[in-house]
């Protein structure tokens, strides 16, 4: 099945709320736990967030590294408003910092010791710019960890997907999650890509039967 492109940004104020409000505590946990047991070693590091979304991430991380210090970035206003509101309630204003952008006009002053992304990647038209900034805003040797969607053989494939893991949903984050299955890409392709950016020392998992996951340390 080829790739069907869907909306860069989640700038739809209601969408946003949806997805913020969404259980994600399995996937997101998941994903930080990984984080934790590939790096061990890591404490007072600066992490960059790649389409962090309404941050769900970064404060379960730095509630996880209480040494670590976060910035978040997304292009969309809603999401990081809501995101800002979840960093203020859960007391971290001084270690999580939210940035109104696209990941591909970003400048950091510092860069990042380790960059994360989880479900961007599918958004985005030309994957090479991902990896392009990743590479970019991040210093040589930092760690990463980058997890999205893998694109199904069909469209019923699809469809089953979102009926076995979110038919209790709402009807907007079904919507949601079948287009961003047809948007995602495969892990060849994904594999593919990292060659392109001489990246290829990353090494990409498929942990079950909707994700891939690449981690490894940048040249
Ligand atoms: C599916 S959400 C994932 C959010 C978060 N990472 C999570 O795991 O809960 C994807 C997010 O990426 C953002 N996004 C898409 N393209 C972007 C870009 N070019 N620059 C910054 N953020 C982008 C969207 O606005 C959306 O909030």
């Amino acid at each position: 099945m080829q790739r069907a492109l869907e909306p860069e940004l989640m700038d739809d104020p209601e969408q946003a709320l949806v997805y913020a409000r969404a259980d994600f505590e399995e996937e997101n946990q998941g994903f930080v736990s990984r984080f934790l047991e590939s790096y061990p070693d890591l404490k007072d590091v600066h992490v960059l967030d790649l389409g962090c979304g309404p941050a769900d991430i970064p404060i379960r991380l730095a509630r996880a590294l209480p040494e670590c210090r976060v910035t978040g970035v997304d292009g969309s206003a809603p999401m990081i408003a809501l995101g800002r509101e979840a960093v203020r309630a859960a007391g971290l204003t001084d270690r999580i910092t939210l940035r109104c952008e696209r990941f591909q006009d970003m400048v950091l002053a510092e860069k990042a010791d380790a960059v994360i992304s989880n479900s961007l990647l599918h958004h985005v038209p030309n994957a090479l710019q991902f990896w392009y900034a990743l590479r970019q805003l991040a210093k040589p040797g930092a760690v990463v960890l980058v997890m999205d969607l893998l694109r199904p053989g069909s469209p019923e494939e699809a469809q089953a997907l979102v009926d076995r893991y979110a038919a209790a949903e709402p009807a907007i984050l079904r919507r949601d999650f079948y287009n961003s299955l047809l948007a995602a890409f495969t892990d060849d392709e994904v594999a593919a890509q990292l060659t392109e950016m001489n990246l290829s020392r990353l090494l990409i998992d498929v942990p079950d039967d909707r994700h891939w996951v690449v981690g490894g340390r940048l040249p």
